[in-house]
């Protein structure tokens, strides 16, 4: 069984594809759109402190227990959980953290593909000079002009869909590796570039201090739940994707230097995100902070139209958010294709196209919140936010949790052990014990406090 697994999916070559396929699924919009704005509208400094103390205390150890998984399962997510419930005679309930990774991975790709949207129209703008000197003020207004226009999501919002069906019907082994080797530096380098920019051209310390200084009047319980829901969803965790992607993994392979190395870059580029978007909104009165989504694609074009060699930097640093959301969501598909073509019996060209499908339809939800149905709200949410909040903030924390408990403290110690053989002694010391009484409880009493503030508002 698990030998033809492998060869209906493919393996990893070595483990720094492994690595380089995850960085590629945690690095994506979520660091470079999501968390500065995020950030933002909560005030800075304390929301970036618990969000920090959640990648270590709860992020990482979760992200061990979840590659376990699935190395141990070698399936789709759900099969995964299937076979390690029935190996160990356990209820069946525990099945459902598959479901739930594989209905979250399409609800989370419906609003993704809006957003990289975004990013395609404005690698356009960015090359065909629009950006050229551009004021903050004609920066918010472009970026209001996209909002209301609902073809121009639409046709960007399809045409990233059909990149990521296209990539996945391929075979996600095959190919990414390479994509993310290539990519990856030059994402790099380019936020080196913008955090210069910054320094020189916008206000630094005011940047500086709003993140890192500790605000706690700024930081409500709804926003402690936020932050430790974009730790989740920063590391690409709860939701099947990096279990389906462990999957793949060979089984000698470290699972703990791997988590360390990509819990490390992820959270740095976000960082770096956060630091060379904010000079540029504190330089500009008309920018705020707590601009919400559209705080990537106000500030940076006013960096891009004001620099040497703008119009360059501006559209390989669009490209480039593409190209991490492009990796980041073709592991939202993943699970439930590699499910679809085990159970159900589709080819992975159908398998694709009906979850994109399904996905894309959803999104059409998300580009009308923007314009028609902007004053429908649920809960105080409009349909994206909604979609946002039951995705980042419930499903993947909850899926999360469900993992920690599972690995925590229902599969046997022993079968860990042995699953875990080849780490060091002493990091399985430190991670079992946190993944048992600190994971989880933090997760369920931020979960039910936070949860219990946004259904009380
Ligand atoms: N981690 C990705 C990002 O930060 C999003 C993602 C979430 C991808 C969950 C896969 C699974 O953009």
């Amino acid at each position: 069984m698990t030998d033809n697994n492998l060869r209906i999916h493919g393996t990893w070559s070595t483990q720094w594809t492994f690595i380089l396929a995850a960085a590629g699924s945690a690095i994506g919009l979520g660091n470079l759109w999501k968390f500065p704005y995020i950030a933002g509208a909560n005030g800075g400094g304390a929301f970036v402190l618990v969000y920090l103390l959640c990648i270590v205390l709860v992020g990482l150890p979760v992200m061990m227990a979840e590659i376990m998984l699935g190395r141990r399962g070698r399936q789709s997510p759900i099969n995964s959980m299937r076979r390690l419930t029935r190996e160990a005679g356990l209820h069946g309930f525990w099945n459902i953290i598959g479901w739930l990774g594989v209905v979250g991975g399409i609800l989370i790709l419906s609003y993704y593909a809006v957003v990289a949207g975004w990013a395609l129209q404005y690698v356009v703008d960015a090359l065909t000079g629009e950006f050229q000197g551009t004021s903050a003020a004609a920066s918010s207004q472009r970026f209001a002009t996209l909002l209301a226009d609902r073809n121009t999501l639409v046709f960007w919002q399809s045409i990233f869909m059909i990149l990521t069906v296209a990539v996945v019907a391929g075979g996600v082994v095959k190919g990414l590796g390479v994509a993310v080797r290539v990519m990856m530096p030059i994402l790099l380098l380019l936020l080196g570039v913008l955090l210069i920019f910054g320094y020189h051209e916008g206000d630094f310390a005011q940047a500086w201090s709003f993140m890192f200084s500790l605000n706690f009047e700024a930081l409500t319980l709804k926003g402690v739940l936020v932050a430790m829901g974009h730790s989740f969803f920063t590391l690409s965790l709860g939701m099947g994707a990096i279990m389906a992607y462990g999957a793949y993994m060979p089984d000698n392979a470290r699972i703990g230097s791997t988590v360390l190395t990509i819990g490390g870059i992820d959270t740095a580029v976000s960082l770096i995100a956060g630091l060379a978007i904010f000079p540029m909104v504190f330089a500009h009165p008309e920018l705020q902070a707590s601009e919400g989504p559209g705080l990537l694609f106000v500030s940076l074009p006013v960096a891009f139209g004001n620099m040497a060699g703008g119009l360059f930097f501006g559209g390989l640093f669009f490209i480039l958010v593409t190209l991490a959301a492009w990796s980041s969501a073709i592991s939202l598909v993943e699970p439930g294709v590699a499910w679809l073509i085990e159970s159900k019996g589709f080819n992975r060209f159908t398998a694709n196209l009906l979850l994109g499908t399904a996905a894309w339809v959803l999104g059409l939800g998300t580009v009308l919140s923007f314009n028609a149905w902007q004053d429908y709200r649920v809960l105080g949410f409009n349909f994206f936010e909604f979609m946002d909040f039951i995705t980042a903030s419930v499903m993947l924390p909850l899926t999360g949790l469900f993992i920690a408990i599972f690995v925590g403290w229902v599969m046997k110690e022993y079968v860990v052990r042995e699953e875990l053989a080849t780490e060091s002694p002493g990091l399985f010391r430190i991670w079992y014990p946190l993944l048992r009484y600190c994971s989880s409880i933090a997760v369920a009493v931020i979960f039910v406090v936070g949860l219990y503030e946004v259904l009380l508002r």
